[in-house]
């Protein structure tokens, strides 16, 4: 009888160890498109840059284990509302089409979207986009601004990096992505350049399911003391350098 009571007793054990590993309040689950160099990017098998540090250090201020899933980009505002993700960091700009699906936190850093173009192209601003084909991500600010351009095709890339491979392939005249990355992928191959005017000017934000505002509050508490500290500022200059 005694053995059957003990019995009993660890298995209900066991149950509570198991459904309390299954609780957020041990990791932070972060959804991201690790195709987004400096922002996010594979380094070996790590996954580095300014939104993973960014995280982390909002992670270790929540007393909390960062754990990183990589998916399509086009995924992570769904991955957060599903709850399969808590957080979704992925260079993420905030729109108002986005707003209604998901929260933004306070923006931690602003960028824009750039034109990639051959050294040689005819294309010098993003007027002279009219009519021509250009390269995006799929589901990125990019990808919705180049679909309201007159008349030109948008050719729609799993990654940003594919964009440019089409771009040195001519299959594109053009490729419409975010400054940072586009530097980045420019620095990487000969014969192509950034076109002088921005498109667009953005703001990154991280994105929360709607019914979180707990976790909403203590993002935005720690990016703030991030902003005071200096932190912030360190990881990107890590990353940036002009
Ligand atoms: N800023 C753009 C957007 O929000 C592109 C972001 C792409 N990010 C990525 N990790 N691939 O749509």
């Amino acid at each position: 009888m005694k053995k059957k009571l003990a019995l009993i007793l660890s298995l209900s054990l066991v149950l509570v160890m198991l459904t309390g590993c299954g609780q957020s309040g041990k990791t932070l689950t972060m959804a991201t498109n690790a195709e987004f160099p400096p922002y996010e990017y594979h380094d070996g098998t790590e996954i580095v840059g300014i939104d993973v540090e960014i995280a982390q250090a909002i992670a270790d201020k929540l007393g909390r284990e960062l754990v990183i899933e990589d998916m399509a980009f086009d995924s992570v505002i769904m991955a957060v509302q599903s709850g399969k993700a808590d957080i979704a960091m992925a260079g993420l700009t905030i729109t108002e089409d986005r707003k209604e699906s998901v929260n933004f936190s306070t923006p931690y850093t602003t960028a824009s979207q750039v034109i990639i173009v051959k050294e040689d192209s005819d294309i010098t601003s993003p007027d002279d986009l009219v009519g021509k084909r250009v390269g995006v991500q799929l589901g990125t600010t990019g990808d919705i601004y180049v679909d309201d351009i007159e008349d030109a095709t948008v050719e729609r890339y799993g990654k940003g990096f594919e964009a440019v491979q089409a771009l040195l392939q001519d299959k594109v005249d053009a490729v419409m992505i975010d400054n940072q990355p586009a530097q980045v992928f420019v620095s990487q191959n000969e014969g192509i350049k950034i076109v002088d005017e921005a498109f667009t000017v953005e703001e990154y934000a991280a994105a929360i399911a709607k019914d979180n505002t707990e976790l909403l509050d203590q993002v935005n508490d720690a990016i703030a003391e991030l902003e005071e500290s200096g932190e912030l500022q360190a990881i990107i200059d890590k990353y940036i350098t002009d």
